[in-house]
């Protein structure tokens, strides 16, 4: 018998590319998403890479009774929790936005598995759960010190997590801590697809890349860093996509954290630079200051998900940046836009 998964935001970038790992394993997959941040475009772009259908049901998770209802009516064994807002910088403007849709869904869906007994969850959780680290690179062990509300949020949601988990064993948790997600599915039909300008930057530069926009603001060149520019551990989403799949095969009683990062560090202007190459386009630039709240360098251990999950991130940066450019080009408008590039060329 097949086995039925409920995956909660799985319209979204992350949520997406696991979907397909999962259908590619035979495994029902049910996806609830309000679509606040994605496309209905995603769910059929599952259906077609996955090779087999997705349910999908377009709720709100702040909506109990719905989320019930979705509980009552599918075998679920088990839940991958990706719904919630993400953006930092929304986040200090709209703090209450972020408190209620982060914690309340997470409360609803945790109050939902245990009246259906469903035990078994596997949560996004963030590197920005560490703060301004201080021991590189970073193990699960580093003390936690969010400093924004979304990171507060997470912070909040592993608490919760493990508070349930120590009250009742049946509890079978791992909180994922990813560090920069990017990369695209190698179809090119999958892929991140933000709403207005984007914070993050690879999707930044893909759209400076295909002509969406003029330059890139490089936030800061006097970090301590080799070449001044902010260091992050970037990770193919597939390799996240797998990581979850690997997580959900080796859920223990209890809850623990695990580090899914490639332990890496890749600076800003190595960043520019696989894009140029990977795109044969130049990337205009100008720095610019830092942006508040910023960091120099943020880099996973991961042994602990390489032992016990028995998984590796082991796309290149080269790779993530070639499929990021593959869905970019292809999509230039995201899913919004149908239009091929080659399309407007010839025409
Ligand atoms: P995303 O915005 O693409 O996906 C989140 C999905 O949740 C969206 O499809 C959105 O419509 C849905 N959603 C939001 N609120 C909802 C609600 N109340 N009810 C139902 N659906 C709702 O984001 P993503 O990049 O795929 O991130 C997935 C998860 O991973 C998030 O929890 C995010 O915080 C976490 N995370 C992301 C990153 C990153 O850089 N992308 C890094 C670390 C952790
Ligand atoms: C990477 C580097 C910037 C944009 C964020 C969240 C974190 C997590 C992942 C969810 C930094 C520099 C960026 C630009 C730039 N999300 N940059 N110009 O900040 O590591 O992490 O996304 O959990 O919580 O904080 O990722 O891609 O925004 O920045 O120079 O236009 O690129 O300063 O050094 P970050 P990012």
């Amino acid at each position: 018998m097949s086995e039925t998964i409920l995956v909660t935001g799985g319209a979204g970038y992350i949520g997406s590319h696991t979907a397909v790992a999962l259908a590619e394993r035979d495994v029902q997959v049910v996806i609830v998403d309000n679509l606040a941040n994605s496309s209905a475009k995603a769910i059929e772009a599952i259906d077609r890479l996955g090779g087999r259908r997705v349910i999908f049901h377009e709720i709100d998770l702040l909506d109990a009774d719905a989320l019930g209802d979705v509980f009552q009516a599918h075998p679920i064994d088990a839940v991958i929790h990706f719904a919630g807002l993400k953006a930092v910088g929304e986040s200090v403007e709209k703090p209450l936005d972020y408190y209620r849709t982060n914690l309340l869904s997470t409360m609803n869906l945790l109050d939902q598995m245990a009246a259906n007994d469903v035990w078994d969850l596997v949560f996004s959780s963030s590197a920005t759960v560490y703060g301004d680290p201080k021991i590189l690179p970073i193990p699960e062990t580093a003390p936690l010190g969010p400093t924004n509300p979304y990171g507060r949020t997470k912070h909040m949601i592993e608490d919760i997590c493990r508070d349930a988990a120590a009250a009742d064993r049946r509890w079978r948790i791992s909180l994922l801590r990813y560090f920069n997600p990017v990369g695209a599915h190698p179809s090119g039909e999958l892929g991140e697809d933000p709403r207005g300008i984007p914070n993050n930057l690879v999707p930044f530069v893909m759209q400076v890349a295909v002509g969406r926009r003029e330059r890139l603001s490089v936030f800061g060149d006097d970090w301590e860093t080799d070449d001044g520019t902010g260091v992050r551990d970037y990770i193919h989403v597939l390799d996240l996509a797998s990581g979850h799949v690997s997580a959900l095969d080796r859920l223990e009683p209890g809850c623990d954290e695990f580090n899914l990062g490639t332990g890496t560090g890749v600076s800003v202007f190595d960043i520019v630079k696989t894009v140029e190459n990977v795109t044969g386009v130049s990337i205009p630039y100008e720095v610019v200051d830092r942006r508040p709240g910023d960091i120099a360098t943020s880099l996973a251990d991961p042994s602990k998900a390489n032992e016990k999950l028995e998984w590796r991130a082991d796309r290149s940066v080269d790779t993530m940046l070639t499929d990021s450019w593959r869905w970019q080009s292809n999509h230039p408008n995201g899913f919004n836009d149908e239009q091929h590039l080659t399309a407007e060329a010839e025409g």
